[in-house]
Order: C-alpha cells, then structure tokens, then sequence
C-alpha cells in the first residue's frame, strides 16, 4: 500500500514580533506534518510559541507586529503563504478549522449560537438557511449538546464551560475540516469535562478522518489523545517522537522536567515538582542552549553552542549536546 501523505507541512517556520522593545522570535524554526487520522501533540509552556505556530498555519498572525518572515506551510501540498485573505477565508474553516484557546474570542456575546453556526455554514457550504440549520443542530447533538434545537437558540453565556467547549468544537467542525487544530481546548474545564472533551474529540477523529493537532501545556493531555509529539521550548522544537517513544525514554533535559509535573492520580495532593527558574525572554535569547540557565544537566559548552535539531533514533529527533557528545565519544 502506498505510504500515506501529510495533509499538512510546515517547513522552518520563522514567526516574529517586530515590537519597539526588540524582536520577539515567538517561532523560530518549527517544522512538522501531520498526515490524515493522525494526531500531533505540541507541548509547552506558556509563551514557548504554540499558539503563534498555530496561528501562523492559519495565516492570523497580527500583522503588524508579527510576520512569518521563512519557513513555508502547505496544506495538501499547496504553499498557503502567498494566498490572499480573501483565499485564506475559503480555507479557514473548510480545510482547516481551529478551536481556540479562549472561547470567547471566537464566539460572540452578542449574536446567538445559531446566528454565528449558520454564518459559518453557509459561508462554505452549497445549502440554504433550513439545511444550515439542520446542520446546526446534527452537529450540537454530535458534539453532545443536549436538546439540541432548542439549544441553537442560546447565546454564549447561556452555555457551561463544558458546553461552550463543545459549541466551539461543533463550529470548528461544520465543514468537515480535513485539518482541525485545538488550542488547549481543555485548559479550563475540569478534569472530568476534560476527559469527555478529548473522548469526544478522538471520537469524532476516528468518524470523520481528520487530522488533528493538540496544543496542550499538559503532558497528560498528549498520552491521552496524540500519537506523535513535538515538545517546544523558546519557540524551538526541543524533542520531537512518537507518544511511546516520548514517554518510554525522554531524551531532552526539558521534557524530563515536564513529565515530572505530569499530576499522578494516587497522590495528585502532592507538590508538583516544577521547572527550576522562567521560560526565556524571546528578545534576548541566550548565547547557546537557551534552556541551558534553567538546566540541571549544563555543560560549559551549552552556554555557547547552540544545538541542532538531530535525529537520535529512528524519528526521535533530540536538541541537546548531550547526545551530540555522544556521538563523537562512540565514533571513531
Ligand atoms: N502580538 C504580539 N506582540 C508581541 N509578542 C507577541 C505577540 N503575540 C505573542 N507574542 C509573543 O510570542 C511568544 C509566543 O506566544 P504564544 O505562541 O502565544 O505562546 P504559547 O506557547 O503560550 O501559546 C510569547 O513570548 C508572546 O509574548
Ligand atoms: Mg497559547
């Protein structure tokens, strides 16, 4: 059978803020891609670029201040930089779709659930206002609203955390997107609501064939749902490999420290043990590593050597000196 392709490419992605106080390099050099029923997690903290990453793809970076200044972004192995908005807003949407990290950003207070849904329905789909809203409300019940045409009617606000999670999914997948990317769709819901979510989402996966990206700052979010993760640091890929890969042997100094505040149900009372010190200022990154002030494994050399992104084993890609070493030490 022939080898399925990606249906999304992002290729050395450079995303940066040109601000008065400096240049705020937010992604500097992603590349990932994601092939159809596949789902790629991106883990961080907070402020390591996921979310510009994210909005690159969809072309919504605000500019000014920011712009993709190299790297490329294909969908279906077409480049999507050099479209024009008024393209970008059949693809946003239709092909790829995007649930954000704050809900009320993308939903309006002011117009109902069912004003905003058939917007989006009939801005790509061949169907009149009662087709949209039998559409409308298939999806609320897809997306486990109860009482779903009555619920069309409601407003934003009128919804649970949990319910207006769920509306958010239902409009990213009106149109059956072949690309759906998700914000930290669960960072505010709770543990339980969470779990539904990314049920449901994995669900929905496996009916419609879409691929999916997860943005998370949770570790226990990617083993939940994702099959390949990539972990950023500093707007850089640190760790790339599949979730077994990840988890069964964690290469990077970074991740190590990530998986160790991963919560664990018997004694979730306990003291995460957090990352010594702060994620770095993106205007000023340090000469060399730039996890290498907040490392518990730095070298002298890490302070002044920069490390490359290289494959360690079979598609697990590493950045650290650590394992460079390593290698000139085995090779003759
Ligand atoms: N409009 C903007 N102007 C300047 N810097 C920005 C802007 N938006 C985001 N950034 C910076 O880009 C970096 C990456 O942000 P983001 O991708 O939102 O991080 P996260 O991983 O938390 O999603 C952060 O340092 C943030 O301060
Ligand atoms: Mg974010």
């Amino acid at each position: 059978m022939a080898e399925q392709l990606p249906i999304l490419e992002v290729d050395n992605l450079h995303t940066h803020f040109f601000t008065k106080s400096g240049v705020v390099k937010a992604v500097d050099g992603v590349s990932f891609s994601v092939k159809p029923g596949e789902t790629l997690g991106i883990v961080g903290e907070s402020g390591s670029g996921k979310s510009i990453t994210a909005m690159s793809v969809m072309k919504l970076v605000p500019s000014p201040p920011g712009r993709i200044v190299d790297g490329d972004v294909r969908f279906n192995g077409d480049s999507l930089l050099p479209k024009t908005e008024k393209e970008m807003r059949k693809i946003r949407g239709k092909d790829i779709s995007m649930i954000f990290q704050d809900p009320m950003t993308s939903l309006n207070p002011v117009f109902s659930v069912e004003k905003q849904m058939l917007e989006t329905i009939l801005t790509h789909e061949d169907m009149n206002k009662h087709q949209a809203r039998k559409r409308a409300v298939e999806l609320l019940d897809l997306v486990g609203i109860p009482d779903a045409k009555k619920r069309l009617k409601n407003y934003p606000h009128e919804f649970s955390g949990g319910m207006r999670q769920r509306v958010m999914i239902a409009m990213a997948l009106a149109c059956n997107p072949k690309v759906l990317i998700a914000d930290e769709p669960t960072t505010a819901l709770d543990v339980t609501i969470q779990a539904q979510i990314l049920a449901l989402l994995k669900r929905l996966q496996k009916e419609l064939g879409m691929a999916i990206i997860m943005i998370t700052h949770d570790l226990g979010v990617v083993a939940e749902v994702c099959d390949r993760v990539m972990v950023m640091y500093g707007g850089k890929p640190v760790e790339f490999a599949s979730v077994k890969e990840l988890f069964d042997g964690p290469k990077h100094p970074y991740t190590w420290g990530l998986l160790s505040s991963i919560p664990q149900i018997h004694n979730r009372k306990e003291r995460l043990e957090a990352i010594q010190g702060l994620p770095p200022d993106l205007r000023h990154l340090p000469e060399g590593c730039s996890f290498a002030p907040r490392c518990t494994h730095v070298k002298d050399s890490c302070l002044h050597i920069d490390p490359a992104l290289l494959e360690d084993d079979t598609d697990h890609f590493v950045r650290c000196l650590l394992y460079e070493e390593e290698e000139k030490v085995i090779q003759p």
